[in-house]
């Protein structure tokens, strides 16, 4: 039988907004609900399919290409690929609409002040310190998504209550919550 196709959602953000967070808290409610969920982590894919890239604009985008690649096939196989992707560049995420084709792009709005507060790996410091170059969102560029799916704002919203308002706005949007 052919699995039912699944779709993708896509977070972007800067550094320490949350997406992370977030996509680890979705996934057991779409699990819940019988989905087969795999969270591809920016971090994790670049300690692995993308080790040799690097963090200037030709690093980044080769990344979100690879990401963008093995999330078509886990969506297609029936799959929800959970991306969490700075990925600061608006032609990325084009293209990973793209290629991917069911696509839900949820903008993590969180502000640079308050990423830049959380600053969970201390990249922050270490880029306003110049210890650190190419650090989103100090001196390297993120495009804020123009029309998201999705816009999420963790202020004053714990990641348990953004992931149910994702929820809601996926079936608000048509997406299948089964599969
Ligand atoms: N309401 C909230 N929603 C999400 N995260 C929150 C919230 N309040 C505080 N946090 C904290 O903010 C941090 C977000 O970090 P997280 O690693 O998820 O960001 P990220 O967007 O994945 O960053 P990076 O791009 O560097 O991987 C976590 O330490 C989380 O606990
Ligand atoms: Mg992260």
């Amino acid at each position: 039988m052919m699995a039912r196709s699944g779709y993708c959602l896509w977070f972007t953000g800067l550094p320490s907004a949350g997406k992370t967070t977030i996509a680890r808290a979705v996934t057991p409610l779409l699990r819940a609900r019988g989905w087969n969920v795999e969270v591809l982590d920016g971090d994790e894919v670049r300690q692995g399919i993308s080790a040799d890239l690097g963090f200037d604009r030709a690093g980044r985008e080769a990344h979100a290409r690879r990401v963008a690649f093995v999330a078509k096939v886990l969506a297609r196989n029936g799959a929800i690929p959970i991306v969490a992707l700075i990925s600061p560049y608006a032609s990325s995420r084009a293209h990973a609409r793209k290629e991917v084709g069911r696509f839900v792009e949820i903008y993590v709005t969180t502000p640079l002040a308050v990423c830049e507060q959380r600053d969970v790996k201390g990249l922050y410091k270490k880029a306003r310190e110049g210890q650190i170059h190419e650090m989103t969102g100090i001196d390297d560029p993120y495009e804020v998504p123009e029309s998201p799916e999705i816009r999420v704002d963790t202020v004053g919203r714990t990641p348990e209550e953004s992931a149910q308002f994702i929820v809601s706005e996926l079936e608000r949007l048509g997406w299948p919550l089964d599969p």
